[in-house]
This record gives C-alpha cells, sequence and structure tokens, in this order.
C-alpha cells in the first residue's frame, strides 16, 4: 500500500494535528509523495517527537498551535505562508472527545468539544479558504467519524460537532466549487490511534465494535491516510461536498 502514486509533489499540505496518530501517517505519506507538510499540535514535544520520526527536512514544518484559538490559526498560515508561500490542501485533522451526556455536561465542557471539532475546522477552513480563493485552486478535506451520522449515548457532542464539520464541508463545497476548491470528508469508524485507546485496547469493547464491521476489524491509520491523499490529488478533482465514509463497510449495514 505504500508505494501507491498521487500527484502531490510539491504541493503545500498543511495537517491540523499530524504529530501522531491518523495526522502523522498522513504527513508520513505526503513526505513520501514529495509534497511540503505542515503539521501543528499543541504540545512542542509531540511535534518535536514527530518531526524525529518523520526525519526532519527542508519540506517539514511543524508549528505549534491550537486550532480553536484565532491567533494561533493566523499564526499557523502565515508560517506556512513565510516558508512555501503558498497552501494547495488543507487537511483539517484535530478531532477530540470527552465522554459525556448531554443533559449533564457542564457548558464549558460542550464548548471545549465544540471549540476542537467544529470552531477549529471552521477557523483553519476559513484561513485557508481565503488564501485558495485568491489562488482560485486548491482543495479542503475534513477527518470527521462514523459517529457524525450515529448518535450515541454520551459520545454525542463529538458527533454533534462532527455531523457540523460534514455540513460545513458541504456549505463550504458550494460556496467555494466557482474557486475551483473541493472540500470533501472522510468519515472513519473506530481508528487504532492514542484518541481511541481505551476503547480498542479493552478486549470486550473491541470485539463488541468489530461485530459492527463487515470487514472484521477496526481500522490502522493507513486505512484512513491513502483515501485522504486521494481526495488532496488532482485524481479527486471533480469530487466536491462529499464524505467518503472510511469504515470497513459499517454504515452499509
Ligand atoms: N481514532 C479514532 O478511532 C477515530 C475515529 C473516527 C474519527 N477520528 C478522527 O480522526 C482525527 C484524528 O484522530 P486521531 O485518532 O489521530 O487522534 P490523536 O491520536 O488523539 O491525535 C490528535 C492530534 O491532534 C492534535 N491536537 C488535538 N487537539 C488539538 C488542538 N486543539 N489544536 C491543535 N492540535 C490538536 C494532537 O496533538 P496535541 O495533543 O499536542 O495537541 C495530535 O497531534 C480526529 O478528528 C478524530 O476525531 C478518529
Amino acid at each position: 500500500m505504500k508505494n501507491l502514486s498521487y500527484d502531490l509533489e510539491d504541493k503545500v499540505v498543511v495537517i491540523t494535528g499530524g504529530s501522531r496518530g491518523i495526522g502523522f501517517e498522513i504527513a508520513g505519506l505526503l513526505l513520501g509523495q514529495g509534497a511540503r507538510v505542515v503539521i501543528c499540535g499543541r504540545k512542542q514535544q509531540g511535534l518535536d517527537d514527530a518531526v524525529k520520526a518523520l526525519g526532519g527536512g527542508d519540506n517539514l514544518l511543524a508549528v505549534s498551535a491550537h486550532i480553536a484559538k484565532e491567533d494561533d490559526v493566523d499564526r499557523l498560515f502565515t508560517q506556512t505562508m513565510d516558508r512555501f508561500g503558498t497552501i494547495d490542501v488543507l487537511v483539517n485533522n484535530v478531532g477530540m472527545n470527552i465522554v459525556a451526556g448531554v443533559v449533564d455536561v457542564d457548558f464549558s465542557l460542550w464548548k471545549k468539544i465544540i471549540d476542537s471539532n467544529l470552531n477549529g475546522t471552521f477557523l483553519c477552513s476559513r484561513k485557508a479558504g481565503r488564501i485558495m480563493r485568491e489562488r482560485k485552486k486548491g482543495k479542503i478535506v475534513s477527518i470527521t467519524s462514523i459517529a457524525a451520522t450515529r448518535a450515541a449515548p454520551f459520545m454525542g457532542i463529538y458527533g454533534i460537532a462532527k455531523a457540523g464539520i460534514q455540513m460545513l464541508t458541504r456549505v463550504l463545497a458550494q460556496e467555494l466549487a466557482s474557486f475551483n476548491i473541493q472540500v470533501n470528508a472522510i468519515a472513519p469508524c473506530m481508528v487504532r490511534t492514542t484518541f481511541s485507546q481505551p476503547f480498542w485496547s479493552n478486549p470486550e469493547i473491541h470485539d463488541q465494535i468489530v461485530k459492527t464491521i463487515p470487514l472484521g476489524r477496526i481500522a490502522e491509520p493507513a486505512d484512513v491516510a491513502h483515501p485522504t491523499l486521494f481526495l488532496c490529488s488532482s485524481g479527486a478533482d471533480f469530487i466536491t461536498g462529499q464524505t467518503l465514509m472510511v469504515d470497513g463497510g459499517a454504515s452499509a449495514v
């Protein structure tokens, strides 16, 4: 799978939250394609470790930024423009979840989940959209979740935020189509990363989830990264406003 080829050489791709997990996998594949890659995260140590693991080099820039903070997002894009002079693709990959019920949740926690998923994706997409509109070219891909279309008790706020990102995807696709900018989303089922480790590392929960997935396993980061690269590439020039399910067939049941 690692040898698949996409026409992404020299393309400048900003990945939010690329210091580990799915974003890190996407960054590694993109660097292998000769793309120029920007990753971000809140923790400097995570970024330093990721840069080392990705082999560093002139094609990689790591920026410490919280995507729900407007000043941080401005700095992320300013540093990208200063270093690479343009931006071809934005991958909205950051997401976080805290298990909480809607009726009992504190407003501050509700806002934190909506901020890190939906508001951060809005801030980054708005910034990238303005730059891409000038260039009359670009692609935005957001990682959502199967939770956007399946109401699950105590996981619902995350699902509500991800559903918002899917609608944001469709709206942006409409608003930016005449500027030759394609906007799409990828909705995975459970992926083996730190994010969902409390679930997949528990054999009972793991087996329950696998029973809902026709292909009989949870996803690996590469299962999500490859379709993301496709949607970033010119092979996807005529696809916009879509959410691609990467869920081993779970949503087709
Ligand atoms: N893993 C799954 O089962 C699964 C399933 C469906 C969808 N997804 C979605 O896939 C995406 C990636 O998830 P993952 O599993 O790779 O997560 P992960 O392993 O927790 O990695 C998250 C990355 O985002 C960064 N990050 C988190 N909050 C941030 C913020 N506010 N600002 C900037 N960076 C931030 C983290 O670095 P710092 O901690 O240093 O900030 C890290 O680099 C998310 O949108 C998630 O909702 C995951």
